[in-house]
């Protein structure tokens, strides 16, 4: 199963369904997933079940080849569910309880609606678990997703007041972890512990980390009590969960481990106001590294965005070729199956102009026509790739807890753990250098090169794993605010940047948050030419005890001090980079630490080409995808030869019109 959409048949007449699946086989789709939102179609009232009609739409899916992943339908529960139980609804961050009408109008700690899960969920896989089409499922959707700040009802208070106590043990030695003697808020009992409603002033940092862990537990532990009752009931099938790249709400590595598989849905352009048109392929790329990262395995794309996506407002209508090119990205980067969202776009409901392959009228036209064309010419060459990864010497450690941490408290208005990691990700991107992302779990020594950004908060075990992977000649980068606080998120007594000195060879006896000041710095590594840029943001101020500068400051009473520096420790070497760079001295370093590290690019490509590798069970394949809405030239290096894309060539040059792609094979096995 390489290619599927996303099928709604409850909302077509049966009629559609014959016409629907034969044009989907035409198109090469091998999967479909439904029911994920079709609790009430199924239970149309307690304990009453209709499962015909989803029973005849796999069957008839089923005689075109067509597999099915059921989603299980708990981000909607019907409205006899929430008359019976309105306890169930979720209660907002100002005390409001939310109402039905859209979807999650759900408390994930609630254990009436447990119970309705648990018999609802039970009686489905059951149902389910030998019929020969259904391959396997999709816990609810997009976890988190119009959840808001979470729930903060009574039944969450409950769970938040268990899982305090779980982690502490006693109360003292919460008091003593969250500073509580600060503003007389010393608690004599778990259950005296506020959630963070709205107060006269800001909450403890420590408890607002601890609610955001405790949101994400509760999550995973929801996940989990799907999980089990459909491994028990479907042993045969696979489970899995749609994530949603850089969201936030879910420690996604730890939603990971329950699932065979993680799935993705990317959406390239978006509709509303305050996000961009089209995300930059950089971030693209880095999203998908992210979900290839959560078990360092191939991944699905449960929904690949097919069409203008909108709801009130609508983004611009992808052009030819961008469909096939986010495609080509997401399995270059690692997706196995790449899932469309949706088929066809639906006449009614909060998602009519969400659009699909189809349009509204239900007759193929370009999109349609562009799909098939890329699955008649990518799938078969995804077979020799399939379960292969690309490849990398550089790694970049995620932190769920790192980026609450900085939500809580930003330093900076603009300071963000997303796009200060960014930075980095994308001068490795424009270089054509892969990046694997991974948690602190993961194993590091794979890597030449690790940047591990904003490592705000610190425990001891993993200073010591930082500390080994550069003692046996791990080259590390760590960055600005780095060992400020231990994991509870209460500030540490010690010089800056804590135990991380010897290891970086400084101290930072004093910082200063770039408001309103304007600071640069001047790269003078490279022997040939110097480069002042403009930094942003932070600025640590560094006395050497041991290393050397790289960079200096241009500006202020700290002008001529280190900004960036290097610390030869033991076989390999630590840098630190003391502010948010601007993108050309982070080229610079990037490309110093990357020469110094012995890593090698993929290849040279003009801006907006991404060149990508993946490995194959007979040889490695290069992807070279322009994203630029222009045309491009580059030179294909000897030894590669294309699988796809061929008629791009002139000679040893491939000419790319405006997001067109090309994939290459190794000639040497
Ligand atoms: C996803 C979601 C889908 C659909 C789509 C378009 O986030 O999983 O169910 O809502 O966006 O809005
Ligand atoms: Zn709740």
């Amino acid at each position: 199963m390489k290619f599927g959409v996303d099928y709604y048949p409850e909302h077509w007449p049966k009629e559609r369904w014959p016409i629907d699946a034969g044009l989907m086989k035409e198109a090469g789709i091998e999967v479909v997933r439904m029911a994920e939102f079709a609790w009430a179609k199924m239970e149309p009232c307690e304990g009453s079940y209709d499962f015909a009609w989803l029973d005849e739409a796999i069957e008839i899916l089923g005689r075109e080849g067509i597999k099915t992943v059921l989603g299980t339908p708990t981000p909607t529960p019907p409205i006899w569910i929430i008359k019976k139980n309105p306890e169930i609804l979720p209660v907002n961050r100002d005390g409001v309880r939310l109402g039905f009408g859209g979807r999650h109008h759900d408390c994930q700690s609630n254990p009436t609606y447990r119970e309705h899960i648990k018999r609802f969920v039970t009686v489905m896989a059951r149902h389910y678990s030998n019929n020969p089409h259904v391959v396997g499922w999709q816990i609810d959707n997009e976890f988190g997703n119009s959840h808001q700040s979470l729930c903060m009802c009574d039944s969450c208070s409950v769970a938040f007041h268990k899982w305090l106590e779980n982690k502490y043990e006693t109360i003292e030695k919460l008091n003593e972890a969250w500073g509580t003697i600060f503003w007389s808020q010393t608690y004599s009992m778990f259950d005296q512990i506020p959630m963070p409603l709205p107060t006269p002033n800001g909450h403890n940092p420590s408890l607002l980390l601890d609610w955001k862990r405790f949101a994400s537990d509760l999550i995973v532990d929801f996940q989990k009590y799907q999980v089990d009752i459909i491994r028990r009931e479907c042993p045969n099938h696979f489970i899995t969960h749609n994530f949603m790249g850089f969201f936030d709400k879910t420690d996604y590595f730890n939603l990971a481990k329950d699932l065979d598989f993680i799935s993705h849905d990317q959406y390239p352009m978006h509709f509303r106001k305050n996000r961009d048109a089209i995300a930059p392929s950089y971030r693209l790329a880095a999203i998908l590294d992210l979900m290839r990262g959560m078990k360092q395995k191939p991944f699905w794309i449960m929904e690949q965005q097919s069409g203008p996506a909108g709801w009130e407002t609508i983004s611009s209508t992808p052009r030819p070729g961008q469909l096939a090119l986010w495609t080509y990205q997401s399995v270059a980067h690692g997706a196995d199956t790449v899932v469309y969202f949706r088929w066809r776009s639906c006449l009614f409901g909060t998602e009519e102009y969400w659009h699909g392959i189809l349009p509204h009228h239900g007759i193929p036209e370009r999109r349609y026509e562009e799909i098939k064309q890329t699955i008649n010419e990518l799938g078969p060459v995804m077979d020799h790739f399939k379960g292969g990864l690309p490849e990398s010497e550089v790694g970049i450690l995620f932190s769920y807890d790192q980026e609450w941490a900085f939500q809580i408290q930003p330093h900076h208005f603009e300071l963000e753990y997303i796009s200060h990691m960014l930075g980095y990700y994308r001068a490795f991107y424009d270089a054509n250098i892969p990046v694997d992302m991974l948690s602190e779990e993961q194993e590091f020594s794979r890597y030449k090169l690790l940047v591990a950004p904003l490592m705000f908060l610190t425990k001891p075990d993993l200073t010591a794993k930082l500390e080994k992977y550069v003692a046996e000649g791990g080259h590390l980068v760590l960055t600005m605010r780095t060992g400020v606080k231990d994991w509870n998120n209460a500030v540490i007594s010690k010089i800056l940047p804590g135990d991380f000195s010897p290891l970086v060879g400084i101290k930072i006896p004093e910082y200063d948050c770039l408001r309103d000041i304007d600071q640069s710095v001047r790269w003078a590594a490279s022997e040939l030419y110097e480069k002042v840029e403009k930094v942003s943001k932070w600025a640590d101020i560094i006395t050497l005890d041991g290393a050397d500068a790289l960079a200096c400051y241009t500006e202020d009473y700290y002008k001529d001090t280190p900004a960036i520096t290097q610390n030869t420790y033991k076989h390999g070497m630590a840098y630190y980079v003391a502010t948010e760079l601007g993108p050309e001295v982070m080229k610079e370093f990037v490309s110093y630490a990357v020469n110094h590290g012995g890593i090698k690019p993929i290849m040279q490509t003009p801006q907006g080409v991404e060149a990508a590798r993946r490995k194959g069970n007979d040889g490695d394949y290069i992807f070279i995808l322009n994203h630029n809405p222009k045309s491009a030239v580059l030179n294909m290096p000897l030894g590669w030869k294309a699988v796809i894309g061929e008629k791009f060539m002139r000679g040893n040059e491939l000419h790319l019109s405006q997001y067109a792609v090309a994939v290459f094979k190794s000639e040497q096995v």
